[in-house]
């Protein structure tokens, strides 16, 4: 019986571009997608924008934009990252959409009808000048345990204290300085406390194989800790981007009502498109909902999320699958310590997708466990798994049948003793079950341990001995054959993984789409194969020098868009017209070559291609943020017109271009500019 599936990943916060744990989340089930479409099950796989909630306001408003535009701007660069990592969502919505409205409405209403909504006035602090109530992590005070300054009003990050914010010493509100005050409001609950919902919750969530054992046991102790559940705060006054809650002007949904009720919302512009019915879908009981989520999330997916589902009337999720973090050689990601990994210069460097999918994948299991990328590690796996083991048997076979038996598979042998090929195609269902339950780390395993039985073959019979004398041609053709044949089942094995390269064997193979069920089906006599092209390249391990992000100068500076809020930018030069702007002449220079300079503390000597067809040389006093290796092949912004500058230490011919804070004392960083790939020396920029 064929599955009809529901698939989808964590909405990601539309205030970023995505991050390598997103990526991992996005290849765990994309694999799980892909293993269950050959299968020959029906799979719905979807992505959305989690476009609400204050940060996102606030950070539009910060960029001089509306928060539509802000959301806009970010789901614009989406889909390089998922084309590039071959994730194939079925289709990629934002929370804002009407889907969402709609629907995050029409659950409020249901729920509100049934009973499970309350209200009742709160205090809140409230920034005066703003005029705005402040979220927990926009107010900052002295710790009230320790007394350390300029901390969270939730936690102390110098003692680890949790508190409330009302406890905060001489609090301020990071958006404007203003001492907020205290402000009572109207706000709106879900009644999680009432019995019904922790009766529900209790069987859902204690159901066998619905959740990872740790996941089901964490819900029990939230289930059973002595307060049980508390009622949830599903409302937040205007200003704040969200949805209206309904006949409550000025009252918007808490962005974590909604976001989860964007994966229906995904799914339903999604049929839209298609011209399916998605109430139908929906309503099938043999539809299965399964979410792919972060540890962090459980909480939200494994109580709320269920809980609004069953008493608004809808379907109630089948499966939450969490995963743990990304770290890198054991730590976790860090810009400062340069450990960052970004996804997209991963792929603008030239790294194989397919490698980084086959890594996670060997290291993914089913359980809650952060997944280490490990340099060497990464670099063993794909050199000696994928490449030496699977990648290798194709190109000591097929180069044969293409050059010396005009591509001709010849299967005489399929009716002759074959264990050798059963014992291959009798690793399948475990195979299959393996990446069923999401342990690919295992699925690989099993998979290269059949790879080395392969291998073992062919050294037991030897393809390019046999190539030697003519009269054991037969031989040959057959040793080649049985070998491609097992290379064709093994690329069954790790297609769910390997999406691109298996569209480049079954081209070679002159093979239709592999399916799981392809794996019983040799291919015939005298197929004909087309002739090998190499598949895949081997990882330089140097190439993780370009991967990792330089270390930052300065101390990482704090991210988050409200403590930047107070800080002072510098005051705005002199309002120009564009011809000013038009007489300052800037370029893309390559670096083509940069040194310390003998003698100084501060300079760089960098050796400029500006497309002009000599080189200049440029001083920059950039020493303290870059070593002169990290820059070179770089491509920067120069200032091509300056006048040449007879400095100390040889003359400068132009100015590179550097971005620093107003007062560099109190952050040091400096950032020099960097084109974006495809931008050439002596383009201008303008
Ligand atoms: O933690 C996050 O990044 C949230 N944006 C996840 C939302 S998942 C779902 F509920 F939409
Ligand atoms: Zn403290």
């Amino acid at each position: 019986m064929t599955r009809k599936l529901f698939v989808t990943t964590a909405l990601p916060y539309a205030n970023a571009p995505f991050h390598l744990g997103h990526i991992m989340e996005y290849i765990q089930a994309d694999i799980w997608v892909r293993h269950q479409r050959m299968s020959g099950n029906e799979v719905h796989f979807v992505g959305a924008d989690d476009a609400h909630g204050a940060p996102i306001m606030i950070a539009a408003e910060k960029a001089g934009i509306t928060p539509q535009e802000f959301v806009a701007q970010i789901a614009a660069g989406r889909k390089q990252y998922l084309d590039g990592f071959h994730i194939q969502f079925d289709n990629w919505h934002s929370t804002d959409g009407a889907e969402n409205h709609a629907l995050s409405q029409d659950i409020y209403r249901k729920l509100k009808a049934a009973g499970f909504i309350t209200s009742k006035t709160i205090e809140q602090f409230y920034d005066p000048v703003k005029n705005m109530f402040l979220p927990d992590r926009y107010i900052k005070g002295e710790c009230p345990k320790c007394g350390a300054k300029d901390q969270y009003g939730d936690s102390c990050e110098v003692c680890s204290a949790v508190y409330a914010p009302t406890e905060v010493v001489n609090p301020y509100s990071v958006l404007t300085g203003a001492t907020p005050v205290m402000k009572s409001s109207e706000h709106f609950f879900f009644k999680l406390s009432d019995q019904q919902c922790v009766d529900f919750l209790r069987g859902w969530a204690l159901q066998d194989n619905r959740l990872q054992s740790e996941v089901a046991n964490k819900c029990k102790e939230w289930l059973e800790g002595e307060d049980g559940l508390g009622d949830w705060d599903i409302s937040r006054d205007a200003p704040y981007f969200g949805i209206e809650i309904p006949d409550q002007p000025g009252k918007y949904f808490y962005v974590w009502l909604d976001a989860p009720v964007g994966y229906l919302a995904s799914l339903k512009n999604y049929f839209g498109k298609t011209g399916r019915d998605f109430d139908a879908f929906m309503a099938d009981p043999s539809t299965e909902q399964i979410h792919f989520i972060g540890k962090d999330i459980t909480y939200f997916h494994t109580l709320f999320w269920p809980a609004m589902l069953k008493f608004s009337g809808y379907k109630t999720p089948d499966n939450v699958y969490a995963h743990g973090f990304v770290t890198v050689s054991g730590e976790k990601m860090s810009k400062s310590r340069g450990t960052g990994i970004s996804p997209l210069r991963y792929l603008e460097i030239g790294m194989n997708p397919e490698w980084l999918r086959y890594y996670f994948a060997a290291k993914l299991n089913a359980k809650v466990e952060d997944l280490d990328l490990n340099p060497d590690d990464f670099v063993a796996r794909v050199n000696s798994d994928l490449i030496g083991k699977y990648i290798n048997i194709a190109s000591r076979a097929a180069g044969f049948i293409s050059k010396r038996f005009n591509g001709v598979i010849s299967t005489a042998w399929a009716t002759s003793d074959d264990a050798f090929l059963a014992n291959l195609r009798n690793a399948a269902p475990e195979i299959q079950a393996l990446f069923e339950a999401r342990e690919y780390g295992k699925a690989l395993r099993a998979a290269m341990e059949q790879a080395d039985l392969v291998n073992a073959y062919v050294d037991a019979n030897k393809p390019w001995e046999l190539a030697k004398k003519p009269e054991n041609d037969a031989k040959l053709q057959e040793v080649c054959s049985r070998l491609l044949e097992a290379f064709r089942i093994l690329t069954i094995f790790l297609k769910p993984v390997l999406p691109q390269l298996t569209t480049q064997v079954e081209a070679q193979l002159n093979l239709a789409p592999l399916q799981w069920a392809d794996v019983t089906t040799p291919m015939p006599d005298q197929h004909v194969i087309h002739p090998y092209t190499h598949l895949m390249q081997r990882v330089d391990p140097l190439i993780f020098d370009q991967l990792f992000d330089a270390p930052t100068a300065a101390p990482a500076a704090v991210a988050d868009a409200a403590s930047t809020a107070t800080s002072t930018i510098e005051p705005l030069a002199e309002e120009i017209k564009i011809d000013d702007f038009a007489k300052v002449d800037l370029r893309i220079a390559k670096i083509v070559h940069c040194e310390h300079v003998d003698g100084s503390d501060k300079l760089l000597r960098l050796t400029l291609d500006v497309g002009e067809g000599k080189t200049r040389n440029v001083f920059s006093g950039i020493k303290s943020a870059y070593q002169p290796e990290q820059l070179i092949g770089k491509f920067t912004v120069m200032v091509a017109n300056l006048a040449p500058r007879k400095m100390k230490f040889g003359m400068s011919e132009g100015m590179v271009l550097a971005a620093s804070a107003a007062d560099e004392k109190a952050n040091p960083g400096l950032y020099i500019l960097e084109a974006w790939p495809g931008a050439q020396p002596g383009m201008r920029v303008r």
